[in-house]
């Protein structure tokens, strides 16, 4: 299938374009390249990359693919919350343009990088794919948001699905230090401790960067009748765990550090344990295998064999510090647009 991935330069693009292209795909990517330059371990192979903005994407673009995986976005909470209206701008706006654009062409399938946190502060309750989103971050709003206005496209020609994915961990040679598991292990590695700033009692549901890339990759194939129009959690109950349970992970990971959990009260809300049947009944054969302590040591190992250092760790792999620092080189503009 000939495919257009955005996004395809960041973390988990960079891990999903090898495995669609071993499935016999023909990708074409679509990026602006902000993190491309930030790579840990040996550099990636990129496919034929649109170097362009989503918010400038035309029809045209899009000629001739099949089916789109659209992965760009400012992609955390910090960074939203930072630059709310950019983040509506590029997550919201231009995906919406995107998924208009991919319809106008003729583009079948339209694969959407959702993620779990629009469930928000959920309660003890495993959520499922009807439960109320209570986005609590304006990058989950923007998740949510697209989610309405792409879902309501869908028609006999134009098959959008939402994957709602966990959030991720596992090596990719874009690496991003900025999520919990990768965060914890580095740290460890680099500080010899696991430092948690709250009571560790929050849930949050992980997932393995390969894993996700796998339920897109099968998404893309699945028969019309079992994914047209719908939104499917990404991930495995195995890894619905408490942040003090990811912590010892990390720590378990890392022989020689320490654990501490600081007990304070957390200013996060997000705090959700996740149903993940649907994906699996709707794709057979699927599953997210990945556990959080065979990620621990995978990262443990990439950290080891790649010259991992602090300044470049909480640098180069934290999104938000990539972006200022390139915004004071001169080398972003305002809106994260390259010069
Ligand atoms: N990583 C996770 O834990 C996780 C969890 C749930 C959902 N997601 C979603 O998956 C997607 C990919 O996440 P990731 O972790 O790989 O993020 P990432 O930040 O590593 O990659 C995002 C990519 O999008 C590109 N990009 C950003 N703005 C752009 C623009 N305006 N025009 C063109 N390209 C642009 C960046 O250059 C980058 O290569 C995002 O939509 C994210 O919200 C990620």
């Amino acid at each position: 299938m000939r495919l257009l991935v955005t996004g395809n330069q960041g973390y988990l693009g960079s891990v999903m374009v090898p495995l669609l292209q071993a499935a016999g795909h023909d990708v074409v990517g679509y990026d602006t390249g902000l993190y491309a330059d930030r790579v840990l371990g040996p550099a990636p192979t990129d496919p034929p990359t649109i170097a362009k903005d989503i918010r400038d994407v035309a029809p045209g673009d899009l000629e001739g693919f099949e089916a789109v995986i659209h992965l760009a976005a400012l992609s955390n909470d910090p960074l939203g919350a930072l630059e709310p209206q950019i983040t509506h701008d590029i997550n919201h706006h231009a995906s919406v343009r995107l998924a208009k654009a991919a319809k106008e062409a003729g583009v079948r399938r339209f694969l959407y990088a959702s993620t779990c946190s629009v469930y928000g502060a959920a309660g003890a309750d495993a959520v499922t794919e009807d439960s109320p989103m209570r986005p609590v971050t304006p990058y989950a709003e923007s998740k949510v948001r697209v989610e309405s206005d792409v879902h309501d496209l869908a028609d006999g020609e134009f098959e959008p699905v939402f994957l709602r994915n966990a959030t991720a961990f596992g090596a990719s040679p874009r690496l991003r230090a900025d999520i919990v598991l990768n965060n914890l292990v580095g740290h460890a590695m680099l500080s010899g401790r696991v430092l948690v700033m709250s009571d560790g009692t929050p849930w949050r549901p992980l997932v393995h960067a390969r894993d996700i890339a796998e339920a897109f990759s099968r998404c893309l194939t699945a028969p019309r009748e079992a994914v047209h129009a719908m939104a499917f959690n990404v991930g495995a109950e195995m890894n619905n765990a408490t942040v003090a349970q990811i912590a010892q992970e990390a720590q378990r990971a890392v022989p020689g550090s320490e654990l501490d959990i600081t007990g304070e009260t957390g200013s996060d809300p997000r705090s959700y344990r996740v149903d993940f049947s649907a994906i699996r009944a709707a794709l057979p054969g699927y599953e997210a295998t990945w556990s959080i302590a065979d990620g621990a040591r995978e990262l443990a190992a990439a950290y080891r064999s790649a010259p991992l250092t602090r300044e470049g760790f909480d640098g180069d792999f934290v999104r938000l510090a990539v972006l200022q620092r390139k915004q004071e080189a001169g080398l972003l503009d305002a809106d994260f647009r390259p010069r």
